[in-house]
């Protein structure tokens, strides 16, 4: 091979599964990871798609492989790492030369890098795992269009393509836009996976069911509205059994839920957005009580276990979870809507329904119909559009009834009853925040707004007594 098409730094689980992808649709890499070892043991494991591929044992050996201009993907853990990179490629590159953080990275380091770098830059968000980056990953690009476009062939050729056959790639802003969008992606993948979660639990502790009923109950959803690649995942890992004991698997797999950060960083910056997303929230919080396995003990020793069996008709949970995840997109279009405006973005909110479509971990068979609904009016919450207005007004009572029943039986649904919680906020005209508007003019005579319209005011109460 005289010249390789791109570059590839980082040859881990991701990086090792995107190289494979990029050689088998015909271009070639040179790749370079930080310990030679698995480079070369990566090499020579790549079957056929080795002639595609160029290992090399140095950074200046990896620039001289490629062609000119240059593009380079890392494919390095997102923070310090990137960094690095950047700073040993930066002697050796061009300033047309490209560099792709295709990470996890914060997309408040990606806005910084894309300014007052000494080469081209584009963060990309990559979602799908290892399954998805070898053979068809979601990506989300954010950086200067003109190189996006540059690599845009190699990208769209890799990338998923959704049942229509369109390509799960797409540019989607300036700078840190992509990794934005995949920080929501994120966030919906937890919340749609800790609402998964609570119903299983409702399965397990309330109906009684065993994991292979439960494996069944998720099959069976999978044909239905709740199509998507988590609930098929949930059903399959429902169905097997540990190889050790002959048990189901998940009936040995310690309760105790790990993260990256990625969706804490969602959390955060949905606060700073005022874009609250509430069933994000929650999974997060679940995620981090998960790990305090001796504090649940005690509570359950200190308060008893909670109390059990929950009866009803199993579908009515499949309504839930429908309106449940009707809520939580939402929520996550509404945080992109809300960043579009404050970084000066215009994120093409049904671009992103589609780009989800297929490949990345949240894919599911109701983004055709988000993906409709927003090129309808992607400026108007999902729950206003008519098609999901419909739907909430009939599963919406579903969820009602679950939040209310695993309550009373003691069972925690945190993320379906933060989104059932968020809709009845959304849905009231006449809310309570005149109290809190009251006693913050109480206590710091901030004032407040008139309903009937008069001149921005303070309440008749006593001053508080420091101004006495
Ligand atoms: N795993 C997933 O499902 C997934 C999905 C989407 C996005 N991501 C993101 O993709 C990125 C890579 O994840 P991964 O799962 O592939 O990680 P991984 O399997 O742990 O591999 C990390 C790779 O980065 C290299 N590396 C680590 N520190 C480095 C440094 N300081 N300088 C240079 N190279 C360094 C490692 O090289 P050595 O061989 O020398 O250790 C290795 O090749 C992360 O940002 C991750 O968040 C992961």
């Amino acid at each position: 091979m005289s010249s390789a098409k791109i570059g590839l730094i980082g040859l881990g689980t991701m990086g090792s599964a995107l190289a494979l992808n990029i050689a088998e649709k015909g271009f070639p890499v040179a790749v370079w990871n930080r310990t030679t070892a698995r480079t070369r043991a990566f090499h020579a494991e790549a079957g056929e798609l080795a002639a595609r591929i160029l290992p090399t044992e140095s950074l200046a050996e990896l620039v001289a492989a490629l062609e000119k201009p240059r593009a380079i993907i890392l494919m390095v853990p997102a923070g310090a790492a990137v960094d690095q990179q950047i700073a040993a490629l930066a002697p050796l590159l061009d300033p047309e030369d490209l560099v792709i953080d295709a990470g996890n990275a914060d997309f408040h380091d990606t806005n910084r890098r894309a300014s007052g770098l000494p080469m081209r830059f584009l963060g990309m968000g990559v979602s799908g795992g290892e399954e998805g980056a070898r053979h068809g990953p979601s990506i989300m690009g954010g950086g200067d269009k003109a190189d996006w476009d540059r690599v845009a062939p190699i990208l769209t050729a890799i990338a998923a393509r959704a049942p229509d056959g369109s390509p799960c790639a797409a540019w989607l802003g300036a700078a840190g836009a992509g990794h934005f969008v995949k920080a929501v992606h994120n966030g919906i993948e937890y919340a749609d996976m800790q609402m998964i979660a609570e119903i299983y639990g409702i399965l397990r502790d309330g109906f009684e069911m065993t994991a292979d009923e439960i494996a069944e109950v998720f099959r069976q959803w999978n044909e239905g509205p709740l199509k998507s690649y988590l609930v098929e995942i949930t059903g399959a890992v429902a169905a097997a059994k540990d190889p050790r004991t002959g048990a189901p698997m998940l009936d040995v797999i310690l309760d105790s839920a790990g993260q990256k950060g990625t969706g804490r960083w969602t959390v955060v910056e949905g606060a700073r957005l005022g874009a609250p997303i509430p069933v994000v929230e929650a999974a997060v919080m679940a995620r981090n009580v998960s790990a305090r396995l001796e504090e649940r003990a005690a509570g359950e020793a200190r308060f008893g276990p909670a109390p059990q069996p929950f009866s009803g008709d199993v579908s009515v949970l499949e309504q839930a979870l429908v309106a449940g995840k009707i809520l939580c997109y939402a929520q996550g279009f509404a945080m992109i809507s809300a960043a579009s405006a404050d970084f000066g973005w215009s994120l093409p909110s049904a671009e992103i329904a589609r780009i989800w479509r297929a490949g990345c971990i949240i894919r599911s068979a109701m983004l055709d119909d988000m993906a409709a609904a927003l090129d309808r009016d992607p400026e108007r919450n999902l729950i206003l559009d008519a098609v999901f207005a419909r739907r909430l007004e009939a599963e919406a009572p579903a969820l009602r009834r679950v939040v209310a029943s695993a309550t009373l039986h003691g069972l925690a649904v945190p993320a379906l009853g933060g989104g059932l919680f968020w809709f009845d906020l959304m849905r009231t005209r006449r809310g309570t925040a005149n109290l809190i508007q009251a006693q913050r003019d109480h206590f710091g005579a901030h004032g407040f707004q008139r309903l009937d319209g008069g001149p921005e005011t303070h309440g008749p109460w006593a001053k508080p007594a420091h101004e006495i």
